[in-house]
C-alpha cells in the first residue's frame, strides 16, 4: 500500500488522517449533542472537558491534511462528479473554519488555554477583545451544526455509491474492503 494517493485510491497517510479526523469529528458532535440537552450533567462534565483540545487537535489535523492534499493534488483519485467536489471542499473549508474562530475566540476571551498542557495561550487581564469574539459567537455553534448534517450526507453518498449499480464504488479508495461484486 504505497504511502502516496494514486489515481486508483488514496494513500495509507491520506487514509490515516481521513479517519482520525472523522473519529475526532463524531467525537466532537457527541460532546456537543450531550451539552445541548443535558448541561451540567456528570456526562456533560466530563465530555465537554475534551471539546476544546480535542477541536484544537482537529485544526492541526486538518493542516497537514490540507498540505498533504496539496501536494498529492496531480495524482489523487478523481472526483465522481462535481457535487462531490464540491462536497469535499465544503467539508475542507468547515473543519478548518470552525476550530479557527474557536480558537480567535479563545484568545480574546482573556482566558488562558492550555491544551494536553501545551500551554498555548496565556491569557490576559485587560477586557475581552470584542472583534476576536463576534465570529464564533455568531457562527461556531451554527456551522457545526451544519458539518454534522453534511457529514452525514457524505456517509449517505458513500452507502450509495457502494450499493448503486450505476454508480462507481468509492469506499476501496477510503479502506480496504473488497470491491462490490
Ligand atoms: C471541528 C471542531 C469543532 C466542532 C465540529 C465544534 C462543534 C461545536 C458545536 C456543534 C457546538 C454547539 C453546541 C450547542 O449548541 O450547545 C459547539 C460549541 C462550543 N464550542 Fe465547539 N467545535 C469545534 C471546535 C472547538 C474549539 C477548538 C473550541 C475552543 C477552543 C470550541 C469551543 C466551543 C465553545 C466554547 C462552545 C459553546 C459556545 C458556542 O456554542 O459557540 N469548539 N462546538
Ligand atoms: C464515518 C464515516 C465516513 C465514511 C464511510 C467516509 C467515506 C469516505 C470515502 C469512501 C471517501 C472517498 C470518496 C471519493 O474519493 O469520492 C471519502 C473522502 C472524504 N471524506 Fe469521508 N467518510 C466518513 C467520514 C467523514 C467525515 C466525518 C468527514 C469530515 C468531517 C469526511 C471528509 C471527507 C473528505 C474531505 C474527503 C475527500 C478526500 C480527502 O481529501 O480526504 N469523511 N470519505
Amino acid at each position: 500500500m504505497p504511502t502516496m494517493d494514486t489515481p486508483q485510491r488514496y494513500g495509507t497517510l491520506t487514509r490515516a488522517l481521513h479517519w482520525v479526523v472523522a473519529i475526532l469529528v463524531i467525537w466532537q458532535l457527541t460532546t456537543a449533542t450531550v451539552t445541548s440537552l443535558a448541561e451540567d450533567s456528570a456526562l456533560d462534565e466530563i465530555l465537554w472537558a475534551t471539546h476544546k483540545p480535542i477541536g484544537f487537535t482537529i485544526l492541526v489535523l486538518m493542516v497537514l491534511r490540507l498540505s498533504w492534499a496539496l501536494i498529492n493534488h496531480a495524482r489523487r483519485p478523481a472526483s465522481v462528479s462535481r457535487l462531490a467536489r464540491l462536497g469535499h471542499i465544503v467539508l475542507y473549508g468547515l473543519v478548518l473554519f470552525i476550530p479557527t474562530i474557536a480558537l480567535l475566540r479563545q484568545y480574546g476571551s482573556g482566558r488562558a488555554f492550555e491544551p494536553f498542557g501545551l500551554p498555548l495561550m496565556a491569557g490576559f487581564e485587560s477586557p475581552e477583545i470584542e472583534w476576536m469574539m463576534t465570529p464564533a459567537n455568531l457562527l461556531h455553534g451554527w456551522l457545526g451544526w451544519t458539518l454534522f448534517a453534511l457529514a452525514l450526507g457524505h456517509v449517505l453518498m458513500t452507502l450509495h455509491h457502494r450499493f448503486s449499480r450505476r454508480t462507481e464504488d468509492v469506499l476501496p479508495r477510503m479502506l480496504d474492503v473488497p470491491p462490490r461484486q
